[in-house]
């Protein structure tokens, strides 16, 4: 596996390879891999002839309040997960090869950007698509590949590829979850025991919504209500940021649910802010 950190090489040897006739996946991260980041790998590795793998942890998308500093990191064992998933490329830039003295260029898709977590992180996805858009434009990629767990990134990135005609096919991959149902996330490292003990029911409240979904509840506000009163017992450490019943694409609120639904939520858990989507049907 090559390890390249200028975006001027990661510039060349994409477009050798392009020349070359071999189709190019991107899958960006910000590290600390866990089994979510290697399912994205691993649909990478079987869709296209060469797999860059962006690790990146970008400072355009953490507010001066949130966890920059902090947030976790670990490059040699990320190498050796990025190796062993048969990844061709680790593009790992710095800050300052990114975001060079007097950068000064944003993209925004501020409508979707605006819902769910926009309320809470207002400056978050133009720091994401701002990124997402400059290593498009590094490695020009067929595919690139995105978590389901970030359900309104996905959306707000296929919206942007659409929008500005990028020619990249955006893919979505299942949420990878811990045996007790929480959603595998780096922050999860933040949990402390009484929190961790508490985070897988954060997916099942959001499960108990399908139950009564398939048992025939519609309406929006019983379903929110419920997920509500089974967190008040079950996840006392938990403050809800935001749950919301919505469409998957436009992700506006709805009233009355259909099977292509999505309860998607946002909860703070000790230090640590999670995030978990299902769809309704
Ligand atoms: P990061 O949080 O490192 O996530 C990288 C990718 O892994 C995202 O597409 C995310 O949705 C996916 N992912 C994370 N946990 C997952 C899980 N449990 N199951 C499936 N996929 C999962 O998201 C980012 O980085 C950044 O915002 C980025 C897009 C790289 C831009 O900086």
């Amino acid at each position: 596996m090559l390890i390249i950190t200028d975006p001027a090489q990661m510039a060349e040897q994409c477009a050798a390879w392009r020349q070359a006739g071999q189709s190019v996946a991107l899958v960006p991260t910000m590290g600390f891999f866990h089994q979510g980041h290697e399912s994205l790998m691993q649909a990478a590795r079987k869709n296209a002839a060469k797999v860059v793998l962006s690790l990146f942890v970008n400072p355009t998308q953490f507010a001066p309040t949130e966890d920059l500093a902090a947030y976790p990191r670990d490059m040699e064992r990320d190498k050796l997960i990025a190796e062993g998933n048969g990844v061709d490329v680790l593009f790992a830039p710095t800050p300052e090869l990114m975001y060079p003295q007097g950068y000064d260029t944003w993209t925004q898709v501020p409508g979707l950007s605006r819902l769910l977590c926009g309320k809470t992180r207002p400056t978050h996805f133009k720091g994401v698509c701002t990124v997402v858009l400059k290593l498009f434009n590094i490695t020009r990629p067929d595919l690139a590949f995105f978590g389901q767990k970030d359900w309104q990134q996905l959306a707000i990135i296929r919206r942007m590829a659409g929008d500005l005609n990028l020619g990249v096919k955006v893919e979505g991959v299942p949420i990878v979850r811990e045996a007790d149902g929480l959603a595998m996330s780096s922050r999860n490292s933040y949990l402390g025991e009484a929190e961790r003990t508490q985070a897988p029911q954060i997916h099942k409240g959001l499960t108990l919504a399908r139950q009564l979904f398939a048992a025939g509840e519609t309406r929006s506000s019983v379903l929110r209500k419920r997920i509500s009163e089974f967190w008040q017992e079950k996840l006392p450490l938990g403050r809800v940021d935001y749950l919301e019943l919505v469409h998957p694409e436009t992700l506006k609120a709805e009233k009355t649910a259909t099977p292509e639904s999505l309860v998607i939520t946002a909860v703070y858990l000790g230090k640590a802010r999670l995030i978990d989507n299902q769809i309704l049907g």
